[in-house]
């Protein structure tokens, strides 16, 4: 791992936090009382078997994508809401393909990089960087940023289970187009979004009101809010779909649900080349 100045802000563990919370989900131990108690509302809601399938797709569709894209050519990705560190994650994929592949992780949650320092970034050619994607401008020009990422070359940006935690208010297209301005063509999005076009509406109120509370409320989009995410990309075969559902062969598989949509988009012109 790069040396990395940052000092992590002081955690909050009054409230639940969504990457703690995820952990939860995921079976990992980097969680707190209260995000545990959160995540029960959600698990009572859904039952346990469909909570740790809807996240257990979401992490096979990130892990597939970011295997697509390395062996697309891109070897620089930058993964918006990383989450805490799990097995197969987006540098360890990447750098099965590309040795030197080189991975910014992007949290707003100081647990991400307080567990990132010692357990996600193990080389020299990744970082994890602390900061709020509703601040594209901060991140885009992070110093730990400019200097593993080339602009000037095609990049992966991941948002993947990051945008269902973003309000209307902050303009996830305008985040996303903040992004794609910088993209060389040739660059890659993944994203996936949990939706209310599947799940019962009951079970997705149960969902929100558990995440009320939490550092990130939770906001599920139809797939109309969705898809003009990738305004200026071209999806790639099969589109935007449910998570398991996406080049399935890629990688592993994972359960399949019907309460996220995912998909990969390139740019094939647009951007700032060179
Ligand atoms: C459900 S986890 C997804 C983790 C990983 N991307 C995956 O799909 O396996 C969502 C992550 O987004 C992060 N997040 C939420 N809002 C954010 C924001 N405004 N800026 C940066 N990260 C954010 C949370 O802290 C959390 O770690």
């Amino acid at each position: 791992m790069r040396p990395n100045a940052q000092q992590p802000p002081p955690l909050d563990s009054s409230r639940p936090s969504p990457a703690r919370m995820y952990d939860f989900f995921l079976g990992g131990k980097d969680n707190y009382e209260v995000d545990r108690q959160a995540g029960a509302q959600v698990k009572a809601a859904l039952g346990e078997v469909m909570s740790h399938d809807i996240v257990w797709e979401n992490r096979r569709f990130l892990q597939r994508a970011v295997h697509f894209m390395a062996e697309a050519g891109i070897d620089q990705f930058v993964d918006l809401g990383t989450g805490l560190p799990t097995q197969g994650n987006v540098h360890e994929i990447a750098q099965e393909v590309h040795p030197d592949a080189r991975v910014v992780y992007v949290d707003n949650d100081p647990i991400v990089l307080a567990h990132g320092r010692a357990l996600l970034a193990t080389n020299d050619t990744t970082t994890v960087i602390t900061a709020d994607v509703r601040e594209p401008g901060t991140i885009l020009e992070h110093p730990d940023l400019r200097n593993l990422i080339d602009f000037s070359r095609p990049v992966a940006v991941l948002s993947v289970a990051l945008f269902h935690f973003i309000g209307d208010a902050a303009d996830p297209a305008g985040i996303v187009r903040a992004f794609r301005d910088r993209m060389h063509p040739g660059s890659h999005l993944a994203l996936s979004h949990l939706t209310v076009d599947g799940p019962p509406a009951d079970e997705v109120a149960q969902v929100v009101d558990a995440y009320k509370d939490a550092t990130s409320p939770i906001v599920f989009r139809p797939r109309d809010r969705i898809e003009p995410l990738f305004d200026g990309f071209d999806l790639v075969d099969p589109g935007l779909v449910r998570p398991w559902q996406w080049r399935p062969g890629y990688g592993p598989a994972g359960p399949r649900t019907e309460w996220l949509y995912a998909g990969v988009g390139r740019l094939t012109s647009g951007g700032v080349p060179g």
